[in-house]
C-alpha cells in the first residue's frame, strides 16, 4: 500500500465507508469493517471511544442504547463489560452477537488493506478525551499505521494538538454547522491537511476556495445518486457513505 499522502495526491475519486458497511452491516462492528473491505473499499471511517478502564473501542454514540442492548454511557463501563454486549441484533438477528470491536482488532482488520479515517468526536470539556487522543496516536503509530490513517474532527482544538504533538499525523477538519469561514481559512487556522463538509454545505464559494487551494476534501454522507451527482458536480475528491458497493458502481457507471 503507497502511503496516505500518495494515494490523496493520486486518486481523482475515492469512497469511504462510513463506520464500515454500514447499509449491510451493524455500523462500526468487525462485520461492517470486513464487508467495506470485502467491497473494495480504499477507506474507511470508523469512530473511537474510551472505556472506563482507559481501553479505546469502536462505537459512534456516546450512549450504547441505539446500536447495541446495553444502556448508559460507553464511557462508564469496562471493556469487559461491553464485550458481553450484542451489537448487532438493533440491525438484523442474523449478526446477532456481534461485538462491539477494540480498536486493536479493527487495526488488525484494516492493516494493509485500506486507509483509516478516524473521527475524535468533540472534546468539550471532557479532560479524558484529550488522554485518549493519545492513546490512540500511541496504538496507530505501534501498528505502523501513521501513514496510513487520517485523524477527523469538527472539534479543530483536538487537530490542532495532534500536529503539536506529531506534526506527521494526517488531519481533517470537518465543518462546524454555521461557519462561515472558506475551506482555506479553517484548514490554516488548524493547519489541517484535509477538509470535509456534508453534502448540505457543498457550495460553489467552497468548491472555488478549495480548487484554489488545493486542499484534499471529503463529504458526507453520500447515500443516493443524488447526493453523488451534486459530489461529483463539485468536484469533491472522497465520499463518505453507508453503501460503498453502489457509490462505487454508480461512480463507475458514471465514468464510462
Ligand atoms: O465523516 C464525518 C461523519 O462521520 C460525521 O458524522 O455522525 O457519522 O459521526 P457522524
Ligand atoms: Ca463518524
Amino acid at each position: 500500500m503507497i502511503t496516505l499522502k500518495d494515494f490523496v495526491r493520486e486518486e481523482k475519486f475515492f469512497v469511504i465507508a462510513h463506520r464500515g458497511d454500514s447499509g449491510s452491516a451493524p455500523e462500526n462492528t468487525l462485520a461492517a469493517i470486513n464487508l467495506a473491505i470485502a467491497s473494495g473499499v480504499k477507506m474507511i471511517e470508523i469512530d473511537v471511544q474510551l472505556t472506563s478502564d482507559k481501553q479505546l473501542v469502536v462505537f459512534h454514540d456516546s450512549v450504547l442504547g441505539r446500536t447495541s442492548n446495553g444502556h448508559g454511557f460507553v464511557k462508564n463501563f469496562t471493556l469487559e463489560q461491553l464485550l458481553k454486549l450484542d451489537a448487532g441484533s438493533w440491525f438484523n438477528s442474523s449478526f446477532a452477537g456481534e461485538k462491539i470491536p477494540m480498536l486493536l482488532d479493527v487495526l488488525n482488520a484494516a492493516r494493509g488493506r485500506v486507509y483509516l479515517n478516524i473521527e475524535i468526536k468533540p472534546a468539550a470539556n471532557d479532560p479524558s478525551s484529550y488522554e485518549s487522543i493519545e492513546m490512540l496516536i500511541k496504538a496507530i503509530e505501534d501498528f505502523g499505521m501513521a501513514a496510513f490513517v487520517v485523524f477527523a474532527s469538527f472539534d479543530h482544538a483536538v487537530l490542532k494538538h495532534i500536529k503539536e504533538i506529531k506534526r506527521y499525523l494526517h488531519t481533517c477538519a470537518l465543518n462546524v454547522p454555521g461557519d462561515s469561514r472558506l475551506p482555506s481559512e479553517i484548514v490554516n487556522a488548524c493547519g489541517a491537511d484535509a477538509y470535509g463538509c456534508s453534502v448540505q454545505e457543498l457550495t460553489e464559494k467552497r468548491a472555488e476556495n478549495i480548487r484554489r487551494h488545493r486542499i484534499p476534501w471529503g463529504v458526507y454522507t453520500v447515500n443516493t445518486n443524488e447526493d453523488l451527482a451534486i459530489t461529483l458536480k463539485y468536484g469533491v475528491q472522497a465520499a463518505v457513505t453507508n453503501f460503498p458497493s453502489a457509490v462505487m458502481k454508480e461512480y463507475s457507471r458514471r465514468e464510462k
